[in-house]
């Protein structure tokens, strides 16, 4: 057994992982650090939570020690990066949710967030945790990858690792909920600006395009990627369509039969006949994915819900993996336990 600290668990991706850990089998306690909630309540925060999860007392970051065996970090963009180095210095497992450590220089990490890193050793000496396609797990630290590019890239990789001299051009249009961005307020978020409307944002500068890019190239070099994202006006869920644009036609069949023995010990892709619809992830740790060959184009349509598979989900995936344990455990069961409450 095992303990955890949950550093931002008052969040939208901190209340799924608080719900995970509360739940999995080799998590014997956790505690919740955060930053203006602290000294409050999990029942005053998520009284959905009432009966559910033992009432602790959030703690200050301030208080946050050495004591636990794993530390979940699900913090804005550039918070995790002032506190996981001093953890990572004692050799403690870290799951950082946020993009502090995903990008693998300082040098594309200033481009990209116009910050200097503070430990750019730590860009170098961890995983990438897309828990489907990785499987060395050789360093305590695991940079949870984005919501997107979980999708797109659970999408994209099998092919480029196959077919990477047919590829003329790579792009994915994907549409998120609008917790994607947080709990964070602002107008561009408002209920009143997204009923009835969908918007695309972003174009051609979304961090995750460079992200995605990133782990494309290393596969195949210099492959043109664009992602053009847009906000849909529902709590949770990514959608996503990703056209490869092919040299030679390749059989439908071809195709199909390779993602499927690349997926076949992945217990959350579903690969579908059709394409998938939100609903179907939605509150669960699936991507479900469609994989069409059509004139010379491969379309992979896909979902996921940004907020388990695209981040607290994938991250217990990522803890599993990382203590040996079966990649599943505290996870098969959520949906029916949602559900039930
Ligand atoms: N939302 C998604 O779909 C999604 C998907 C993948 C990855 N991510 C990444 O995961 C991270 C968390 O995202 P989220 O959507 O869960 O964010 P969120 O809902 O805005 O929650 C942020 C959390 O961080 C805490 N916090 C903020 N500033 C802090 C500080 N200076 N010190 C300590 N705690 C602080 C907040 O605590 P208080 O309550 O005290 O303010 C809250 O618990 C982000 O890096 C995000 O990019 C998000």
């Amino acid at each position: 057994m095992i303990t955890s600290a949950i550093v931002g668990g008052t969040g939208y991706t901190g209340k799924y992982i608080l719900e995970f850990c509360n739940k999995h089998p080799n998590i014997s306690e956790f505690e919740i650090f955060a930053n203006k909630s602290a000294q409050k309540t999990i029942h005053e925060i998520f009284p959905g939570l009432v009966g559910e999860v033992e009432n602790k007392t959030i703690k200050s970051i301030l208080d946050l020690d050495l004591s636990f065996d794993v530390y979940f970090f699900a913090l804005p963009r550039g918070e995790s990066l002032k506190t996981i180095p001093h953890i990572c210095n004692a050799n403690k497992k870290v799951i950082d949710l946020g993009a502090d450590f995903r990008l693998d220089s300082k040098e594309a990490f200033l481009n990209t967030y116009q910050l200097e890193h503070p430990a750019p050793l730590y860009l170098k000496e961890k995983n990438y945790g897309l828990a489907e396609l990785n499987n060395t797990y050789n360093y305590n630290l695991i940079a949870n990858p984005g919501c997107y590019p979980t999708v797109a890239l659970l999408s994209i990789i099998p092919f480029v690792k196959n077919y990477f001299n047919n590829i003329l051009s790579i792009s994915t249009v994907a549409y998120s909920g609008l917790s994607g961005a947080g709990k964070k307020t602002s107008k561009d978020l408002l209920f009143s600006e997204n009923y009835n409307n969908v918007k695309a944002y972003n174009i051609g500068t979304h961090r995750h395009e460079v992200e995605i890019a990133q782990e494309i190239n290393k596969f195949s070099c210099d492959i043109n990627y664009s992602l053009t994202t847009h906000l849909l006006p529902v709590f949770s869920g990514i959608y996503s369509t990703t056209i490869i644009d092919i040299a030679e036609n390749i059989p439908q069949n071809s195709v199909l039969d390779y993602y499927k023995n690349q997926y076949k010990n992945a217990a959350f892709v579903r690969l579908r006949k059709n394409p998938p619809e939100l609903k179907w992830v939605i509150g669960t740790n699936y991507c479900d994915l469609n994989i069409m060959s059509v004139n010379k184009k491969i379309i992979i349509t896909a979902a996921i819900d940004n907020l388990i598979k695209g981040a607290s989900g994938q991250a217990i995936q990522n803890m599993n993996k990382l203590f040996g344990w079966k990649e599943s455990l505290g996870l098969k069961d959520f949906k029916e336990e949602l559900q039930n409450v």
